[in-house]
Protein backbone atom coordinates (compact mmCIF):
# COMPACT_ATOMS: atom_id res chain seq x y z
CA UNK A 1 0.00 0.00 0.00
CA UNK A 2 1.38 3.86 -0.70
CA UNK A 3 0.48 6.62 1.72
CA UNK A 4 -2.57 7.72 -0.03
CA UNK A 5 -4.40 4.62 0.36
CA UNK A 6 -4.81 5.36 3.76
CA UNK A 7 -5.72 9.24 2.96
CA UNK A 8 -8.82 9.91 4.71
CA UNK A 9 -8.89 6.94 7.22
CA UNK A 10 -8.27 6.56 10.82
CA UNK A 11 -6.26 9.34 12.25
CA UNK A 12 -5.94 10.50 8.91
CA UNK A 13 -9.51 11.92 8.39
CA UNK A 14 -8.04 14.80 10.84
CA UNK A 15 -5.07 15.47 8.61
CA UNK A 16 -6.64 19.60 8.67
CA UNK A 17 -5.14 19.20 12.70
CA UNK A 18 -1.88 17.50 11.81
CA UNK A 19 1.07 18.29 9.74
CA UNK A 20 0.94 16.18 6.76
CA UNK A 21 -2.07 14.28 4.51
CA UNK A 22 -1.43 11.01 5.60
CA UNK A 23 1.66 9.12 7.61
CA UNK A 24 3.37 6.26 7.87
CA UNK A 25 0.37 4.12 8.11
CA UNK A 26 -1.08 0.68 9.24
CA UNK A 27 -3.47 2.12 9.70
CA UNK A 28 -4.69 3.45 13.01
CA UNK A 29 -7.51 5.16 15.14
CA UNK A 30 -11.25 5.12 14.53
CA UNK A 31 -11.28 2.97 17.75
CA UNK A 32 -14.84 1.77 19.60
CA UNK A 33 -16.35 3.54 22.46
CA UNK A 34 -17.96 1.28 24.15
CA UNK A 35 -21.15 1.92 26.22
CA UNK A 36 -20.62 -0.17 29.41
CA UNK A 37 -24.31 -0.34 30.76
CA UNK A 38 -23.04 -2.15 34.38
CA UNK A 39 -20.50 0.35 35.74
CA UNK A 40 -22.49 3.07 34.58
CA UNK A 41 -25.16 1.36 36.98
CA UNK A 42 -23.36 1.22 39.31
CA UNK A 43 -21.11 4.49 38.93
CA UNK A 44 -24.60 6.44 38.85
CA UNK A 45 -23.63 9.06 36.56
CA UNK A 46 -25.52 10.03 33.45
CA UNK A 47 -23.67 8.38 30.79
CA UNK A 48 -20.27 6.39 30.95
CA UNK A 49 -18.15 5.42 27.49
CA UNK A 50 -15.08 3.82 27.58
CA UNK A 51 -12.73 4.68 24.15
CA UNK A 52 -10.56 1.32 23.95
CA UNK A 53 -7.18 3.02 22.35
CA UNK A 54 -6.54 -1.09 22.79
CA UNK A 55 -8.02 -1.75 19.58
CA UNK A 56 -4.90 0.38 17.61
CA UNK A 57 -3.25 -1.97 14.94
CA UNK A 58 -0.29 -2.94 17.84
CA UNK A 59 -3.13 -2.73 20.86
CA UNK A 60 -2.13 0.99 22.12
CA UNK A 61 -2.86 5.01 21.93
CA UNK A 62 0.93 4.74 20.81
CA UNK A 63 0.04 4.18 17.08
CA UNK A 64 -1.62 7.55 16.59
CA UNK A 65 1.18 9.36 17.70
CA UNK A 66 3.73 7.12 15.39
CA UNK A 67 2.14 6.80 12.15
CA UNK A 68 2.75 10.48 12.11
CA UNK A 69 6.04 11.05 14.23
CA UNK A 70 7.71 8.18 11.50
CA UNK A 71 6.88 9.76 9.42
CA UNK A 72 8.64 12.97 10.03
CA UNK A 73 11.59 10.86 10.51
CA UNK A 74 11.27 9.74 7.12
CA UNK A 75 11.28 13.53 6.00
CA UNK A 76 14.23 14.34 7.91
CA UNK A 77 15.72 11.47 6.76
CA UNK A 78 17.39 10.14 9.66
CA UNK A 79 18.98 7.12 10.29
CA UNK A 80 18.21 5.47 13.69
CA UNK A 81 15.14 5.65 15.61
CA UNK A 82 15.40 5.57 18.82
CA UNK A 83 12.35 5.23 22.18
CA UNK A 84 12.46 4.37 25.82
CA UNK A 85 9.56 2.47 27.19
CA UNK A 86 7.46 0.13 29.32
CA UNK A 87 6.54 -1.42 26.24
CA UNK A 88 3.69 -0.26 24.52
CA UNK A 89 5.91 2.95 22.65
CA UNK A 90 8.42 0.10 22.06
CA UNK A 91 5.96 -2.06 20.25
CA UNK A 92 4.25 1.10 17.73
CA UNK A 93 7.76 2.29 17.29
CA UNK A 94 8.99 -1.30 16.14
CA UNK A 95 6.05 -1.87 14.04
CA UNK A 96 5.91 1.76 12.40
CA UNK A 97 10.22 1.49 11.78
CA UNK A 98 9.91 -1.32 10.06
CA UNK A 99 6.46 -0.52 7.63
CA UNK A 100 8.65 2.60 6.88
CA UNK A 101 12.21 0.36 6.28
CA UNK A 102 14.46 2.08 9.58
CA UNK A 103 16.81 0.72 11.92
CA UNK A 104 14.94 0.65 15.35
CA UNK A 105 16.28 0.95 19.05
CA UNK A 106 14.77 0.46 21.79
CA UNK A 107 15.53 0.77 25.55
CA UNK A 108 13.39 -1.44 28.42
CA UNK A 109 13.42 -1.52 31.64
CA UNK A 110 14.96 -4.72 32.52
CA UNK A 111 12.39 -7.69 33.68
CA UNK A 112 9.69 -5.22 34.15
CA UNK A 113 7.73 -4.67 30.54
CA UNK A 114 4.75 -7.56 29.67
CA UNK A 115 5.67 -9.99 27.92
CA UNK A 116 3.36 -9.08 24.73
CA UNK A 117 4.66 -6.19 24.76
CA UNK A 118 8.57 -7.31 24.41
CA UNK A 119 7.24 -10.12 21.82
CA UNK A 120 6.25 -7.06 19.30
CA UNK A 121 9.64 -5.82 19.54
CA UNK A 122 11.12 -8.48 18.94
CA UNK A 123 9.31 -9.69 15.87
CA UNK A 124 9.17 -6.27 14.39
CA UNK A 125 12.51 -6.39 14.40
CA UNK A 126 13.38 -3.95 16.69
CA UNK A 127 17.20 -3.91 18.60
CA UNK A 128 16.06 -4.42 22.08
CA UNK A 129 18.47 -3.05 25.21
CA UNK A 130 17.25 -4.37 28.00
CA UNK A 131 18.81 -1.44 30.96
CA UNK A 132 19.58 -2.27 34.22
CA UNK A 133 17.33 0.54 35.64
CA UNK A 134 13.78 1.78 35.51
CA UNK A 135 12.07 3.52 32.92
CA UNK A 136 13.02 7.00 33.24
CA UNK A 137 16.62 5.90 33.45
CA UNK A 138 15.79 4.33 29.73
CA UNK A 139 14.48 7.83 28.50
CA UNK A 140 17.62 9.95 29.91
CA UNK A 141 20.01 7.51 28.13
CA UNK A 142 18.00 7.42 25.33
CA UNK A 143 17.45 11.47 25.38
CA UNK A 144 21.62 11.69 25.92
CA UNK A 145 21.95 9.69 22.52
CA UNK A 146 19.17 11.80 20.51
CA UNK A 147 21.14 14.97 21.30
CA UNK A 148 24.37 13.41 20.73
CA UNK A 149 23.05 12.50 17.00
CA UNK A 150 23.00 8.81 17.65
CA UNK A 151 19.07 8.54 17.18
CA UNK A 152 16.15 10.33 16.85
CA UNK A 153 13.53 10.21 19.60
CA UNK A 154 10.03 9.10 19.34
CA UNK A 155 8.91 9.36 22.81
CA UNK A 156 6.06 11.59 23.53
CA UNK A 157 8.80 14.66 24.32
CA UNK A 158 8.97 14.36 20.35
CA UNK A 159 6.00 16.60 19.71
CA UNK A 160 4.76 15.29 16.76
CA UNK A 161 4.12 12.18 18.84
CA UNK A 162 1.05 14.59 20.78
CA UNK A 163 -0.20 15.62 17.26
CA UNK A 164 -1.05 12.42 16.27
CA UNK A 165 -2.40 11.87 19.64
CA UNK A 166 -4.42 14.60 19.32
CA UNK A 167 -7.15 12.40 17.64
CA UNK A 168 -7.89 10.29 20.21
CA UNK A 169 -9.83 13.81 21.42
CA UNK A 170 -10.99 14.23 18.54
CA UNK A 171 -12.93 10.94 18.26
CA UNK A 172 -14.23 10.87 21.84
CA UNK A 173 -16.00 14.21 21.31
CA UNK A 174 -17.81 13.22 17.49
CA UNK A 175 -18.16 9.92 18.78
CA UNK A 176 -19.55 11.01 22.37
CA UNK A 177 -22.05 13.12 20.28
CA UNK A 178 -23.04 10.32 17.94
CA UNK A 179 -24.30 8.08 20.49
CA UNK A 180 -25.28 10.49 23.28
CA UNK A 181 -25.99 13.62 21.53
CA UNK A 182 -23.65 15.39 23.77
CA UNK A 183 -19.96 16.07 24.59
CA UNK A 184 -18.34 14.26 27.96
CA UNK A 185 -18.19 16.65 30.59
CA UNK A 186 -14.91 15.02 31.77
CA UNK A 187 -11.90 12.34 29.93
CA UNK A 188 -10.73 9.95 33.09
CA UNK A 189 -6.91 8.96 31.80
CA UNK A 190 -4.10 6.92 33.17
CA UNK A 191 -0.95 8.88 33.16
CA UNK A 192 2.74 8.10 32.58
CA UNK A 193 4.57 10.77 31.05
CA UNK A 194 1.85 12.95 30.71
CA UNK A 195 1.71 12.61 26.82
CA UNK A 196 -1.85 12.10 26.20
CA UNK A 197 -3.42 14.54 28.96
CA UNK A 198 -1.16 17.32 27.33
CA UNK A 199 -2.06 15.78 23.63
CA UNK A 200 -5.58 16.18 24.80
CA UNK A 201 -5.26 19.46 26.06
CA UNK A 202 -4.07 20.63 22.90
CA UNK A 203 -6.77 19.47 21.09
CA UNK A 204 -8.98 20.84 23.23
CA UNK A 205 -7.33 24.43 23.10
CA UNK A 206 -7.38 24.22 19.34
CA UNK A 207 -10.84 23.49 18.65
CA UNK A 208 -11.27 26.25 21.39
CA UNK A 209 -9.14 29.17 19.45
CA UNK A 210 -11.06 28.16 16.02
CA UNK A 211 -14.22 28.70 17.42
CA UNK A 212 -15.47 25.10 16.85
CA UNK A 213 -15.90 24.36 20.69
CA UNK A 214 -17.15 26.17 23.18
CA UNK A 215 -14.88 27.10 26.51
CA UNK A 216 -17.31 25.78 28.53
CA UNK A 217 -17.84 22.49 26.50
CA UNK A 218 -14.34 21.53 27.27
CA UNK A 219 -13.96 18.32 29.08
CA UNK A 220 -12.37 17.92 32.72
CA UNK A 221 -8.74 16.71 32.44
CA UNK A 222 -8.98 13.98 35.30
CA UNK A 223 -5.67 11.77 35.51
CA UNK A 224 -5.06 8.17 37.23
CA UNK A 225 -1.81 6.74 38.49
CA UNK A 226 -1.09 4.12 40.36
CA UNK A 227 -0.37 4.82 44.31
CA UNK A 228 3.50 3.46 43.62
CA UNK A 229 4.20 5.58 41.02
CA UNK A 230 1.82 8.98 41.30
CA UNK A 231 4.48 11.72 40.95
CA UNK A 232 1.82 13.82 39.20
CA UNK A 233 -0.82 13.53 41.75
CA UNK A 234 1.45 14.30 44.17
CA UNK A 235 1.83 17.93 42.05
CA UNK A 236 -2.03 18.20 41.36
CA UNK A 237 -2.95 18.07 45.03
CA UNK A 238 -0.21 19.54 46.53
CA UNK A 239 -1.04 22.65 43.69
CA UNK A 240 2.72 22.41 42.79
CA UNK A 241 3.55 23.47 39.63
CA UNK A 242 6.47 21.33 39.17
CA UNK A 243 6.62 17.53 39.33
CA UNK A 244 9.37 15.83 41.81
CA UNK A 245 10.69 12.96 40.56
CA UNK A 246 10.42 10.09 42.16
CA UNK A 247 13.11 7.62 41.75
CA UNK A 248 11.67 4.24 43.27
CA UNK A 249 8.40 3.09 41.78
CA UNK A 250 6.31 0.16 41.60
CA UNK A 251 3.06 -0.74 40.15
CA UNK A 252 1.48 -3.65 38.86
CA UNK A 253 0.48 -1.19 36.11
CA UNK A 254 3.92 -1.76 34.59
CA UNK A 255 3.23 0.45 31.65
CA UNK A 256 2.72 3.67 33.80
CA UNK A 257 5.37 2.55 36.34
CA UNK A 258 7.09 6.04 35.65
CA UNK A 259 8.45 8.61 38.16
CA UNK A 260 9.11 11.49 36.02
CA UNK A 261 6.42 12.34 33.82
CA UNK A 262 8.17 14.45 31.40
CA UNK A 263 5.66 16.26 29.75
CA UNK A 264 4.04 17.38 33.08
CA UNK A 265 5.07 21.53 31.92
CA UNK A 266 2.36 21.04 29.14
CA UNK A 267 0.05 18.75 31.06
CA UNK A 268 -0.15 19.77 34.53
CA UNK A 269 -2.17 23.25 32.93
CA UNK A 270 -4.47 21.12 31.41
CA UNK A 271 -5.47 19.84 34.05
CA UNK A 272 -5.77 22.90 36.30
CA UNK A 273 -7.43 25.12 33.24
CA UNK A 274 -9.80 22.03 32.64
CA UNK A 275 -11.08 22.06 36.20
CA UNK A 276 -9.82 18.54 36.43
CA UNK A 277 -7.71 16.88 38.97
CA UNK A 278 -5.48 13.59 39.23
CA UNK A 279 -6.32 10.71 41.98
CA UNK A 280 -3.85 7.71 42.82
CA UNK A 281 -5.35 4.00 43.15
CA UNK A 282 -3.76 0.84 44.62
CA UNK A 283 -2.85 -2.10 42.45
CA UNK A 284 -5.96 -4.07 43.70
CA UNK A 285 -8.32 -1.57 42.42
CA UNK A 286 -6.71 -1.37 39.30
CA UNK A 287 -6.78 -5.44 38.98
CA UNK A 288 -10.48 -5.01 39.83
CA UNK A 289 -11.13 -2.59 37.09
CA UNK A 290 -9.42 -4.84 34.48
CA UNK A 291 -11.81 -7.75 35.84
CA UNK A 292 -14.61 -5.54 35.27
CA UNK A 293 -14.40 -3.87 32.43
CA UNK A 294 -13.41 -7.50 31.20
CA UNK A 295 -17.09 -8.01 32.43
CA UNK A 296 -18.71 -6.34 29.95
CA UNK A 297 -16.32 -7.70 27.48
CA UNK A 298 -13.91 -4.70 27.21
CA UNK A 299 -10.26 -6.57 27.47
CA UNK A 300 -8.16 -3.63 28.63
CA UNK A 301 -4.29 -4.05 30.42
CA UNK A 302 -3.91 -2.97 34.32
CA UNK A 303 -2.34 0.73 33.50
CA UNK A 304 -5.57 1.27 31.11
CA UNK A 305 -8.08 0.11 34.06
CA UNK A 306 -6.51 2.69 36.17
CA UNK A 307 -9.34 5.28 34.43
CA UNK A 308 -12.09 3.16 36.31
CA UNK A 309 -10.62 2.78 39.49
CA UNK A 310 -9.96 6.29 39.55
CA UNK A 311 -13.43 7.58 38.04
CA UNK A 312 -14.69 4.68 41.24
CA UNK A 313 -12.89 6.56 43.51
CA UNK A 314 -13.52 9.96 42.34
CA UNK A 315 -17.60 9.13 41.90
CA UNK A 316 -17.11 7.85 45.65
CA UNK A 317 -15.43 10.63 47.01
CA UNK A 318 -18.34 13.03 45.14
CA UNK A 319 -16.06 14.53 42.93
CA UNK A 320 -17.64 13.29 39.52
CA UNK A 321 -21.42 13.77 40.25
CA UNK A 322 -24.24 11.74 39.33
CA UNK A 323 -25.24 13.95 36.56
CA UNK A 324 -21.65 14.23 34.54
CA UNK A 325 -21.23 12.30 31.29
CA UNK A 326 -18.09 10.61 31.75
CA UNK A 327 -15.21 9.32 29.15
CA UNK A 328 -12.43 6.75 29.98
CA UNK A 329 -9.66 6.44 28.15
CA UNK A 330 -8.40 2.85 28.09
CA UNK A 331 -4.80 3.00 26.46
CA UNK A 332 -3.76 -0.92 25.97
CA UNK A 333 -5.13 -4.15 25.17
CA UNK A 334 -5.69 -6.74 27.40
CA UNK A 335 -3.09 -9.07 25.25
CA UNK A 336 -0.52 -7.07 25.87
CA UNK A 337 0.24 -8.40 29.47
CA UNK A 338 -1.15 -11.87 29.61
CA UNK A 339 0.32 -12.73 32.69
CA UNK A 340 -1.34 -9.54 34.41
CA UNK A 341 -4.52 -10.76 32.96
CA UNK A 342 -4.10 -14.63 33.91
CA UNK A 343 -3.85 -13.85 37.20
CA UNK A 344 -7.01 -11.43 37.26
CA UNK A 345 -9.25 -13.76 36.22
CA UNK A 346 -10.50 -17.31 36.81
CA UNK A 347 -8.20 -20.53 36.72
CA UNK A 348 -8.41 -22.84 34.20
CA UNK A 349 -9.91 -26.23 35.44
CA UNK A 350 -8.46 -29.52 34.52
CA UNK A 351 -10.97 -32.30 33.69
CA UNK A 352 -10.35 -36.34 32.43
CA UNK A 353 -10.17 -36.41 28.21
CA UNK A 354 -13.74 -37.77 28.14
CA UNK A 355 -17.81 -36.91 27.84
CA UNK A 356 -18.79 -38.31 30.77
CA UNK A 357 -15.47 -36.76 33.10
CA UNK A 358 -16.33 -33.44 31.74
CA UNK A 359 -19.95 -33.77 32.76
CA UNK A 360 -19.18 -35.34 36.18
CA UNK A 361 -16.71 -32.64 37.22
CA UNK A 362 -19.36 -30.07 35.64
CA UNK A 363 -22.13 -31.67 38.05
CA UNK A 364 -19.58 -30.94 41.24
N1 LIG B 1 -1.36 3.52 29.36
C1 LIG B 1 -0.54 2.70 28.70
C2 LIG B 1 -1.04 1.35 28.33
C3 LIG B 1 0.76 3.12 28.38
O1 LIG B 1 1.56 2.29 27.73
C4 LIG B 1 1.20 4.39 28.79
C5 LIG B 1 2.55 4.85 28.51
C6 LIG B 1 0.29 5.21 29.47
C7 LIG B 1 -0.97 4.74 29.74
C8 LIG B 1 0.66 6.57 29.93
O2 LIG B 1 0.52 7.48 28.91
O3 LIG B 1 2.67 8.68 29.04
O4 LIG B 1 0.75 9.61 27.78
O5 LIG B 1 0.73 9.54 30.26
N2 LIG B 1 3.47 4.11 28.07
C9 LIG B 1 4.81 4.56 27.66
C10 LIG B 1 5.53 3.43 26.98
C11 LIG B 1 5.58 5.17 28.74
O6 LIG B 1 6.76 3.41 26.97
O7 LIG B 1 4.89 2.55 26.41
P1 LIG B 1 1.21 8.93 29.02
Amino acid sequence: PTFEDFEGRGVWRYSAALPFDVGVTLPEGDTPLHRVPDLEDELGVEALRVKHEGMNPTGAFKDRGMTVGVRVAQELGVGRLACASTGNTSAALSAYGARANMETLVLLPAGKVAAGKVAQASLHGARILEVDGNFDTCLDIVQDLAESGDAYLLNSLNPFRLEGQKTIGLEILERFVDDYGAFPDRIVLPVGNAGNTAALYKCFRELVQSGALAKDDVPTLTGVQAEGAAPMVEAVQEGNDEVRRWDDVETRATAIRIGNPVNAPKALPGIRETGGTAVAVSDDEITRAQRDLAGEGVGVEPASAASLAGARKLRDEGVIEAGERVALLTTGHLLKDPDAAAAAGAEPESVPGTTEGVREHLAD
